[in-house]
């Protein structure tokens, strides 16, 4: 080896470039998207300002909004060959390894790779992104339910599309319910971006090789799927459910979380860089009790997550190892309430982060980063005759 490799499993403690998008403080729970706080955006943005906002760099005027709005609603419509990609998939086939596939597909229809240093060209390729992907991600569970497929309505708002491409039924048209709208805008906004995440550095390092836009996003939907990753939100419902079947015994699954020779974890606990609260987890937190409130609904659910953070922030083995609730903790008891089944929690996690990719991969292509290509330390066999 030319110079000295220093082995970093995971990266825990390597930096791989960079960026002016989001600031994480892990020490004092700050997240903050091109400088403004999460707690004032989930407050005073929605989600497709905050979307421009970590692309493009800057707060868009409510005109450049407008048209950024408008100009989405260029590429919703999806090609109806993609429909036999979707009906090749077995029906119990799961959401997101759906998303990734079809993702990967619409490369075939843009041949041509982003040209990232023509703005016009970038620019329909971020509008062109997040049209289609939202209504491929619905058409995953439309799929799954064996319901025809739904367009986008061109007189709607994003998220009120959302819910409709999901819903809308023919027999059944969709009531729109204002209070499901602002809480999906909210948790979108809270998932938009966080630095270096495994599925984001997985988008950079493909994007790396100058893979194009679709095809990067697909790879970052394989590596949020995973339940140390975006799939957790799946997995602490799971969690919970199994919980409060076997009688709502949190302590238990406490002595579990910590036994070292049991594989299990407390999904939705920990994270690699909050030492403290993950500023997102206290605002969804909020937000659940709102909805279930208004909702008038007593979540059974929701009691034995509070039961089980409140004996876990007590806890010496979680307190020692700065092990609190993370963004998955409380998301997916907002998306149960709002009629969202738990296999698309990982895919709501991607539509939300969906906007942070598109960033992360357009400013590691101005900055024109090298091809992602890790050194190792050999520790396999010394030369042997075959
Ligand atoms: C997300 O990176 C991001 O920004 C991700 C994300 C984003 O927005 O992109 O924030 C989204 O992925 C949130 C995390 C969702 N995952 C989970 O909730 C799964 C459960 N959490 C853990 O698997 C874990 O906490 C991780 C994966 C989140 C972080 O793992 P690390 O940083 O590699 O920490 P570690 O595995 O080295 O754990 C340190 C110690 C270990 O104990 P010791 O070996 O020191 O005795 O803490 C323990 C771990 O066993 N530990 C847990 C635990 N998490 C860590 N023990 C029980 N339950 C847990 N959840």
């Amino acid at each position: 080896l030319t110079g000295l490799v220093t082995l970093d499993p995971g990266y825990k403690n390597s930096g791989s470039c960079t960026s002016e998008i989001t600031f994480l403080d892990g020490e004092l729970g700050i997240l903050r998207y091109r400088g403004y706080g999460i707690e004032d955006l989930a407050e005073n943005a929605n989600f497709l300002e905050v979307s421009y906002l970590l692309i493009f760099g800057e707060k868009p005027t409510a005109e450049v909004l407008e048209k950024f709005e408008n100009d989405i609603r260029k590429y919703t419509l999806v090609n109806e060959e993609m429909k036999s990609i979707l009906d090749g998939f077995p029906k119990t086939a799961h959401p997101m390894g759906i998303l990734a596939a079809m993702t990967s597909a619409l490369t075939s229809f843009n041949p041509k790779s982003v040209d990232v240093e023509n703005e016009k060209d970038m620019y329909c390729a971020v509008c062109k992104t997040m049209g289609k992907f939202l209504v491929i991600a619905t058409w995953t569970f439309r799929k799954n339910m064996g319901y025809p497929l739904n367009y986008y309505d061109n007189t709607k708002g994003y998220v009120e599309n959302f819910m409709r491409l999901m819903f809308e039924i023919p027999t059944e048209p969709y009531k729109v319910n204002k209070t499901f709208i602002e809480a999906l805008d909210k948790l979108f906004i809270l998932h938009a971006d966080h630095e270096q995440n495994c599925s984001t550095s997985t988008v950079r390092m493909v994007g790396s090789s100058h893979a194009g836009l679709f095809a990067s996003i697909s790879a970052g939907v394989s590596a949020l799927w995973g339940p140390l990753h975006g799939g957790a939100n799946q997995a602490v419902l799971e969690m919970l459910e199994e919980i409060h079947n076997n009688g709502g015994d949190t302590e238990k699954y406490l002595a579990k979380a910590k036994d070292k020779e049991d594989p299990f974890r407390l999904m939705g606990f920990g994270h690699r860089v909050y030492k403290n609260f993950d500023p997102r987890a206290k605002i969804i937190k909020k937000a659940a009790n709102e909805v279930l409130a208004t909702l008038g609904v007593e979540d059974p659910i929701l009691d034995i997550a509070r039961k089980l953070e409140a004996a876990a922030l007590e806890d010496e083995y979680f307190k020692s190892r700065n092990l609190y609730p993370n963004v998955d903790f409380y998301s997916g008891i907002i998306y149960r309430a709002l009629g969202i089944p738990t296999d698309m929690f990982t895919v709501m996690f991607a539509i939300g982060r969906l906007p942070g990719w598109i960033a992360q991969w357009k400013e590691m292509r101005e900055n024109k980063e090298p091809i992602g290509r890790p050194r190792q330390i050999y520790t396999g066999a010394t030369l042997r005759e075959f």
